[in-house]
């Protein structure tokens, strides 16, 4: 018997474990979540090979708390480098492109880091099969940890930390399929970085009220730091100074930033926070700590709850 909690189902408490229709533990991990026709789709890391690909596994909820698995959306693959076994792949995001396909990005990896690649998969549905296309340095450069974002007018983004230069975000083509221009870049504040200055990574973007809100992570690997929050008015910045979201010294309340979800319900727009509390030895049992996001004015603040929910067609949280 496992000692890690689970989170009774329909209920979503921050640092116990979520569980699918089966009673197994949801592989969450890394996550990247959209809402397609009412339905919330998630894409996590399974971690059942530890840090090397185990597979992007596929969920589907009515409300983020109650999980439905449709198993693997891309399977490792010994006949395909990039997602062989023993390969690294990591944050799988996935957006809906205007064709309505679905367009999976990826952190392809070597098991040191060094590949540091973005990978490109498609699918007609939401839960896959995926096909696997290529992997590249978009632009010619180092691609780790990824997010991606949809603006209004349903131009696609890629935000991606290249440990050379900062934390890009790039604009992707109208079929969400290549990447085509760096729209900005932007860096940690200067301080005791002592493998010189760098940008953020995990990046997470929403825009409310006209205003858009990027979201990232210190470079600290398995363990957890004070995660930011910056705001512009326009994607090519200017950029504010980093702010804290969470209480400064509880390590974003121990978890690392996956991805911010905007709630429309008909009361209120909601955002959840979705972050990964790793646990460096057992990935597997890294429990998801997902909280409400109170967002506006420029401020970024996360809600702490022992445990919660939200009304997916009001959009509001209890
Ligand atoms: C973190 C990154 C994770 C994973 C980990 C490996 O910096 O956010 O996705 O790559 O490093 O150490």
């Amino acid at each position: 018997m496992s000692t890690y909690p689970r989170a009774p189902r329909g209920t979503i408490a921050p640092g116990k474990l979520f569980t699918d229709q089966h009673g197994h533990v949801a592989q969450l991990h890394g996550v990247g979540i959209q809402r397609f026709d009412g339905l919330f789709w998630a894409w996590g890391e399974d971690k059942s090979a530890g840090g090397t690909f185990g597979g992007v596994a596929c969920y589907s909820s009515p409300d983020l708390a109650t999980w439905t698995s449709h198993g693997h959306a891309l399977a490792p693959d010994p006949g395909v480098p990039d997602i062989a076994p023993g390969r690294v792949v990591e944050r799988p995001k996935v957006l809906r492109n205007p064709d309505g396909r679905h367009v999976m990005f990826l952190h392809v990896d070597s098991p040191d880091y060094a590949y540091a690649r973005l990978g490109w998969a498609v699918s007609d549905r939401p839960e896959g099969p995926y096909t696997y296309l290529r992997s590249e340095r978009p632009l010619g450069n180092i691609s780790r940890d990824i997010g991606v974002f949809q603006d209004d007018d349903g131009t696609g983004y890629l935000m991606s930390e290249d440990r050379e230069h900062g934390l890009h975000i790039y604009r992707l083509s109208a079929d969400h399929l290549a990447v085509e221009e760096i729209v900005s870049t932007t860096l940690a504040p200067p301080g005791d970085h002592p493998a010189g200055q760098h940008g953020y990574e995990s990046p997470a973007l929403v825009k409310a009220d006209g205003l858009y809100y990027l979201f990232g992570s210190d470079l600290t690997g398995w363990s957890t730091n004070d995660n930011k929050v910056a705001t512009a008015t326009s994607l090519a910045g200017p950029w504010s100074e980093w702010a804290d979201f969470a209480p400064p010294g509880s390590a974003t309340h121990d978890s690392q930033t996956s991805v911010i979800v905007p709630v429309h319900g008909s009361d209120a727009i909601s955002h959840v926070y979705v972050g990964d509390r790793w646990i460096r030895d057992d990935l597997f049992h890294s429990a998801p700590v997902w909280l409400p996001m109170r967002i506006g004015g420029g401020k970024a603040q996360l809600e702490w709850r022992d445990s919660w929910t939200i009304d997916p067609a009001t959009g509001v949280i209890a």
